[in-house]
């Protein structure tokens, strides 16, 4: 496996790649929903091609206040983790080899960032949009894995590369969850254990959610459980169309419950499937 920390030394490696070129953009801290990623990236790219992992905590998409100092860089861990998981290269620069110091150019996404989690990290899609555009330049992937975990970075992603062209099949994977139900997630290390038994009463509280046979109903005793979640602060409960985001008229379409909870320092975001009912 090979370790790239600028874009000038990966780009004489893929310069000699033969076949598919499939990126899975991270953060590190890998658990084992980035490692689905990488798998399932491994089996995208078949025998001839190539699978790239990125691993670089953005700084644009951290908001002041927020953990960017405190964010996890298990940086020997995460270089295992892809070795099992068949990477062929791990592109993981410095902060200064993607941001020059008066870097001044953005991609801000204005329509479907402006909902949910937008409105609580002001120019958070923004700092996603840019990096993952700047990846998409210099890894130069025919396709890019991204988990449905984080379902509005997805349908943001996506729009970003229909309307820029890029040249980038984005291929959403489903949540990879704890046994008790907990989506997996890196910041489940701030959670304390008290606050850890209590988490998996979020993803509950949607399933229960999701019984409900209108789009409002769903989000109301979704919203109800995690209310009884000692400690937890709700910021958003919603029940929204899958593509638009925009509120869930009626569950005659397909929709989505998403939700953000704050329990003690961790933000824990989710979400489920709302099925169309026919
Ligand atoms: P990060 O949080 O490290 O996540 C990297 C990728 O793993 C994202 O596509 C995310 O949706 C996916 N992922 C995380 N937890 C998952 C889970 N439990 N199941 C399935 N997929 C999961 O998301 C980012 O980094 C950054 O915003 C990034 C896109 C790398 C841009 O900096």
């Amino acid at each position: 496996m090979k370790l790239f920390k600028s874009p000038a030394s990966y780009r004489k490696w893929r310069s000699s790649c033969g076949g598919k070129v499939v990126l899975v953009p991270t953060m590190g801290a890998l658990h084992h929903g980035h490692e689905m990623l990488l798998r399932k990236a491994r089996r995208c790219a078949g025998k001839q091609g190539s699978v790239v992992a990125s691993i670089f905590v953005n700084p644009t998409q951290f908001g002041a206040g927020e953990d960017f100092e405190a964010y996890p860089r298990p940086m020997g861990a995460d270089l295992a983790a892809c070795r099992r998981c068949g990477v062929d290269a791990v592109f993981a620069p410095s902060v200064g080899a993607l941001y020059a110091r008066d870097a001044s150019v953005r991609i801000r996404e204005s329509a479907l960032g402006e909902h949910l989690c937008g409105p609580f990290r002001p120019g958070h899609f923004e700092g996603v949009c840019t990096v993952v555009g700047m990846l998409f330049l210099i890894v130069q992937p025919h396709a890019a894995l991204f988990g449905e975990k984080d379902w509005q970075q997805l349908a943001i992603l996506r729009r970003m590369t229909r309307d820029l062209h890029f040249p980038v099949d984005i291929i959403g994977v489903s949540t990879v969850r704890e046994p008790d139900g907990l989506a997996a997630s890196s910041r489940n290390a701030y959670l304390t254990s008290g606050e850890r038994a209590l988490a998996p009463r979020i993803h509950a509280a949607m399933k229960a959610g999701a019984t409900k046979k209108s789009p409002d109903a769903a989000a109301t005793l979704c919203r109800r459980l995690i209310e009884e979640i000692p400690g937890a602060t709700i910021d958003y409960v919603k029940a929204v169309d899958a593509a638009s985001l925009e509120p869930l008229a009626s569950r005659r379409s397909e929709g989505r419950l998403v939700v953000a909870v704050r329990l003690g320092k961790a933000r824990l975001i989710d979400n489920i499937p709302l099925p169309a009912i026919r």
